[in-house]
């Protein structure tokens, strides 16, 4: 099985060229490994927990998917997505919910500090504390269990949140695994990359108002951007100190090795700061030019980016759906009555004839049946059983199952192993629902 990397990015800002250097580029990277599935989705659900103006995170949600996918990520070999286009999200969160403990969370480090200023100034502890930034760390877990992921890359600021998650998750295991991992405890991976300075020289971040923008207003605001930066006053001719402004370190965060050796030669060999900003912007400038086109491109045809984001999210869905499916069950959500099998002899489950709206796409509905045994069956609206599928292990088996048959273009001789198809019925009917719910799946 390949190793699941996830990484949420929060829709309050704009990004900058430390969020570029910091967690984009690297991120991109190491989802080019071919061992690895990686999932990067836009926390859009926690932006509204930080952030309570609807045109900044509507703006913050397609400049970040659009700089992401400019910047080289490839939505066809990751799992690229919307938080908000998830709904097994918040169901999951809610199975969370009920079974973390409230101390928990009140030792969440973003909680604590919001209490303890409250009570620094006198005022009521929870003056302006919503549920939401209470319950931020359980809505995160939802994010990386509903997926099972392995690793996930963190600022060390968010290394409490996945602890947490691990907790949770242990305990889900405990108290509904039945001597099952159901959920995977996740790892943090704190990346040890450092940090890029901004314009003062402290690490480049929205809260100190220090930021050069990564594509937002051209190459115009790159440039006006690194003349900003803070340098001490030496003139040209004099030595400077390349490690002690951040000049050098913006530049070899660009540069090649080599090209970073000669750069500070000649700082210290007293280039004049003016020329050593315009050296700066062109090297950024070199790497960025070709992905601002593709950022422009994104920005003034928004709908392919929200194709984008769909099938993501169609795609992230078909994982989550079985896995949540397997939640529900073992915490006792199940169905009433188990599911007659079409394949058993004397069967009594005749196809009721089509009825009005029946060209509707049949439904996939994934089952337990009372032997623990995980099932599936592909129903036409009329309520006839097309095909069915199982039995399987787990949840996860059964999705990944269920992925296989998108992949059968409608063609009922190349089924995957453990599918049946209803022979009562004629094999055009089934061939063509099969088909049509793999076009409404993609979609
Ligand atoms: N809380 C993270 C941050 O502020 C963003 C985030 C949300 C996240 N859900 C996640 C990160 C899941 C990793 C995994 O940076």
């Amino acid at each position: 099985m390949h190793e699941r990397i996830l990484t949420g990015i929060t829709t309050t800002g704009i990004p900058h060229l430390g969020n570029y250097v910091g967690a984009i580029r690297p991120a991109i990277k190491a989802s080019a490994t071919p061992s690895v599935e990686s999932f990067f989705f836009l926390a859009d659900y926690h932006g509204l927990i930080k952030c309570d103006d609807p045109e900044r995170i509507a703006q913050s949600r397609i400049e970040i998917a659009a700089s992401w996918v400019a910047a080289g990520l490839d939505p066809e070999r990751t799992y690229f997505y919307c938080q908000s286009d998830v709904p097994e999200t918040l169901e999951l969160y809610w199975l969370l919910t009920c079974l973390t403990s409230k101390g928990l969370m009140n030792r969440a480090h973003a909680y604590k500090a919001a209490i303890d200023s409250n009570g620094a100034d006198g005022e009521d502890i929870d003056a302006g504390v919503t549920m939401g930034l209470y319950c931020y760390p359980i809505l995160m877990a939802a994010d990386i269990l509903l997926f099972n992921a392995h690793k996930v890359p963190v600022g060390r600021d968010q290394l409490q949140h996945i602890e947490m998650t691990r907790d949770i998750a242990q305990r889900f295991n405990l108290l509904f695994g039945r001597g099952k991992e159901v959920l995977t405890l996740p790892e943090a991976v704190v990346s040890e990359q450092a940090v890029l300075p901004g314009l003062d020289g402290r690490k480049m971040s929205k809260s100190y108002d220090n930021t050069i923008p990564l594509f937002a207003g051209g190459h115009q605001a790159l440039k006006a951007g690194v003349m900003k930066i803070v340098t001490d006053s030496k003139l040209p001719g004099e030595p400077k100190d390349p490690d002690t402004n951040p000049i050098f370190t913006l530049y070899s965060a660009f540069a090649s090795a080599e090209a970073a050796t000669a750069f500070r030669a000649e700082l210290t060999n007293g280039l004049g700061w003016g020329e050593a900003k315009s050296r700066l912007a062109q090297c950024i400038e070199a790497e960025l030019a070709p992905m601002r086109e593709r950022y422009e491109a994104l920005m003034a045809a928004p709908g392919k980016l929200e194709d984008i984001l769909q099938t993501g999210a169609a795609k992230a869905r078909l994982l989550a759906g079985p896995l949540l499916e397997e939640m529900r069950d073992a915490v006792g959500l199940r169905t009433f009555s188990s599911v007659r099998s079409v394949a058993s002899p004397g069967s009594a489950v005749r196809p009721q004839p089509p009825a009005a709206g029946a060209s509707k796409p049949p439904a996939m509905r994934q089952y337990r049946e009372a032997d623990g045994k995980f099932h599936f069956k592909l129903v036409a609206n009329g309520g006839a059983v097309l095909l069915q599928g199982g039995p399987f292990e787990s949840g996860a088996e059964a999705g990944r199952c269920i992925r296989g048959l998108l992949e059968t273009k409608g063609n009922t001789h190349a089924l995957p192993t453990h599918v049946r198809i209803n022979a009562e019925l004629p094999s055009e009917e089934v061939e063509a629902g099969l088909l049509s719910w793999i076009e409404s799946s993609a979609d």
